[in-house]
């Protein structure tokens, strides 16, 4: 099982395997780096069509997670788990509770969340065997539950810095956003973009959520064939990764890309090629940050909401500066992100 040589492998400090033949669980964690704090990210439930895409997976998540937690300013560095679903697979409590007895053998190098697959209540079982875990049940006055309505103010703000920077307009007041999945991030996106005035369009596979974001929005709803390829001042896309590619950039006609989803571009040089069409991306795991801000807050208990918000707010800054540094040096958004991010993590490593 070739790890090393794969082509997600970016010198992880660490690999587990997993496994527990009493309740079946096959799960794997990676720790990308620590340089910065313990790795934190989340725990993906999926079924992979081998066990190599699984670990191409987590190696591939778990660096992205070092970016994005050192380009949130968090103390956090990055992991994440994957729990392989197989054929026998029956999700059975002792499962998870077995994979928290793993993530607490790390002595918490890792501390693990809810991802794809996984829910607030998986994640309490997991809670019975290790302190290592984030994302569960929100406690009065402290901040932690559900993250996505702070990953979508984070989203909100970043589309601000977008239209500043771009459209050079102070507010969304009046411009057309597409707005792709109006799940728990994408609806909550909807209702502060239709607060701030703008006019909206949706699409989404579940027909009740593009009906309630048009009865309760004013929302217009699209094919999804067409949400991509309207035209529009922002596109933003809060539903699918690798959305961004050589078919789909041609055929866009927005003037800004700014959305949740995780993974937008397909490959590393869709960046460039959506720099080429004068269109300006805002680096995903940089404006998707707020859920993990709001994570940060409640593991290590230091914010409240109101500092919490504060936090997310600083995304829209954060993002200006990646576009100026874009500007000055003609090179994609996403490569200036990540340039910025190995900067942090790397001379995090040199001081400590
Ligand atoms: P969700 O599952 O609540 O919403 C996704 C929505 O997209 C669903 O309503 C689904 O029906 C829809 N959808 C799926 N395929 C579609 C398609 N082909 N066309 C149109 N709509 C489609 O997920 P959530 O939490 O809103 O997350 C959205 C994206 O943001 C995901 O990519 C997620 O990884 C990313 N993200 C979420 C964060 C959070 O705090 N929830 C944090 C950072 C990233």
């Amino acid at each position: 099982m070739p790890v090393f040589d794969d082509s997600a492998f970016d010198d992880h400090e660490r690999v587990l395997f997993c496994r527990d033949a009493a309740t079946g669980l096959r799960a794997v964690i990676a720790i990308h780096s620590t340089a910065l704090g313990p790795a934190a990210g989340g725990c993906r439930l999926w079924r992979y069509a081998s066990e190599q895409d699984a670990i191409h997976d987590v190696l591939r998540l778990s660096q992205g997670m070092s970016y994005k937690n050192a380009m949130a300013g968090l103390a956090f560095g990055g992991g994440k788990a994957v729990i392989l679903k197989g054929e026998d697979f029956d999700g059975s409590p002792a499962l998870f509770e077995r994979f928290g007895e793993f993530v607490d053998s790390l002595g918490g190098r890792y501390i693990t969340a809810e991802d794809v697959g996984m829910s607030v209540e998986t994640m309490e079982i997991v809670a019975r065997r290790t302190r290592f875990v984030t994302g569960l049940s929100k406690k009065e006055g402290h901040a932690g539950g559900d993250p996505s309505p702070k990953t979508a103010w984070g989203i909100f703000k970043g589309i601000e810095a977008a239209v500043q920077h771009k459209l050079d307009r102070a507010s969304v007041a009046g411009l057309t956003v597409a707005v792709q999945g109006v799940g728990n991030v994408g609806f909550n996106l909807c209702r502060y973009l239709a607060e701030a005035g703008a006019k909206i369009v949706v699409a989404d596979i579940d027909e009740r959520r593009t009906a309630a974001a048009r009865d309760e929005l004013g929302a217009t709803v699209v094919g999804l064939d067409e949400i991509l390829f309207q035209e529009v001042d922002v596109l933003a896309p809060c539903a699918l990764g690798a959305i961004l590619n050589e078919r789909s950039i041609p055929k866009l006609r927005t003037r800004i890309v700014a959305g949740a989803a995780n993974n937008q571009l397909e490959t590393a040089a869709d960046g460039q090629r959506l720099a080429d069409a004068g269109i300006l991306y805002a680096p995903d795991y940089v404006i998707n940050a707020g859920g993990i801000i709001n994570v940060a807050a409640e593991y290590f208990g230091t914010a409240d909401d109101a500092e919490v918000m504060a936090q997310i707010e600083a995304i829209g800054p954060r993002l200006t500066r990646i576009f100026e540094e874009a500007d000055r040096t003609g090179r994609p958004t996403n490569v200036i992100a990540d340039e910025q991010a190995r900067e942090i993590i790397a001379a995090a490593r040199k001081a400590g």
